[in-house]
């Protein structure tokens, strides 16, 4: 049986800062309240001309090359975005498997929020394991300041540009193995965190479209509540159904929404502070890319080795969740 490896990460982060002082001359915010109720400090956003699948693009082309493959041995490429290039179609996927040359493979977008990462990351498992893929190149990347609201404190602080990618590869060696994913969700809660217009669910007249149709809306406080309660018993089922203790994990790689929420699940666990890795400070939240984001971040400097676990966890809108306990494994040379 194949099973199915994490073998490579990527990531691109753009240049440009958006610092809490900045967004405090915007909105009526300061720097002392974004710190202490989510953590964040700065983020960064993509230039005019930046596109989700350019940074997608920079994120993956990294993770392939540190994956060690030709770039004729990936067969299939899926992009967890909320921000892609052009709403409906073509796939931000499509996109970037072009620009990176990737020929005829099969390619395509789907839509989980914060938790898409972890999503595609159960898509690429189950495609290796039954056998129609060997090497599928998985990406989250997020233009979230074009779906962001500059005039609503209550979500402009919060959201960043960026992109992260892995190589999920084929293998025979158990120990290697993505030992398990969970992924769930619950419509009803889908109005917690939307965008309410622009699709076939708002009263669609295109003349009458606002340029703000697509913004993200969101309650925060209940969405807050309800993250919590659902990552820690996530975590906590995955751990206990896998008999594994938390003092195994080696990094505890959240989806970097805010610090409290990480906190609480941390907690939860009963980890160390040296357990758990955190980007919020000086991300934000980056949505789908989030997570690929912060293994890259502990990949580059020198934390993250071969055969050592992490624990990754998410949510978000729709509302949707999901963790995996993944080992680090890229191919050895
Ligand atoms: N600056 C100053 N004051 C603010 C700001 C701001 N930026 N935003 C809200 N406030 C005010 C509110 O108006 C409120 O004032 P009031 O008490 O006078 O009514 C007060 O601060 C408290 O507001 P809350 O919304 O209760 O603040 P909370 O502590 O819940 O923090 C936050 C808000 C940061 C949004 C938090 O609720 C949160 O992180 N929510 C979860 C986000 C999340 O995980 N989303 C899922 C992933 S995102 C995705 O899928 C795309």
């Amino acid at each position: 049986m194949a099973y199915a490896a994490f073998r490579s990460i990527g990531a691109y982060v753009p240049s440009k800062i958006l610092s809490n002082e900045e967004l405090s001359k915007m909105v009526d915010t300061s720097d002392e309240w974004i710190t202490k109720r989510t953590g964040i400090k700065e983020r960064h956003i993509a230039a005019a001309d930046e596109f989700t699948s350019d940074m997608g693009a920079k994120a993956a082309k990294l993770a392939i090359e540190r994956s060690g493959l030709k770039k004729s041995e990936i067969d299939m490429i899926v992009c967890a975005t909320i921000s892609p290039d052009y709403f409906c179609m073509p796939s931000t996927a499509t996109i970037i498997s072009t620009k990176l040359g990737l020929g005829n493979i099969t390619a395509f977008d789907i839509s989980a929020a914060c938790t898409g990462f972890v999503y595609i990351l159960s898509i690429a498992k189950a495609f290796i394991e039954s056998g129609m893929k060997k090497n599928i190149l998985i990406v989250g990347a997020e233009k979230l300041s074009a779906i962001t609201d500059y005039s609503d404190r209550g979500t402009c602080i919060l959201f960043g540009d960026g992109a992260g990618a892995a190589v999920i590869s084929a293998t025979e060696n158990k120990e290697e193995a993505i030992i398990d994913i969970h992924t769930g969700s619950d419509g009803e809660f889908a109005d917690l965190l939307m965008t309410p217009n622009g699709g076939s669910g708002s009263a669609h007249d295109a003349l009458e479209q606002e340029a703000t149709s697509c913004f993200m809306q969101m309650r925060g406080n209940e969405t807050f509540k309800v993250a919590v309660k659902t990552l820690t018993k996530d975590v906590i089922d995955i751990l206990r159904e896998n008999s594994i203790q938390s003092s195994d994990i080696k990094h505890f790689v959240p989806h970097q929404a805010n610090y409290r929420i990480i906190k609480a699940v941390g907690d939860a666990l009963k980890l160390k502070d040296e357990q758990v890795v955190l980007t919020v400070e000086k991300y934000g939240n980056t949505s789908g890319a989030s997570i690929p984001m912060a293994i890259n971040d502990i990949y580059e400097s020198g934390r993250l080795q071969a055969g050592e676990l992490m624990l990754l966890d998410a949510f978000g809108g729709g509302l949707t969740w999901g963790s995996a306990l993944v080992p680090f494994a890229p191919f050895k040379k």
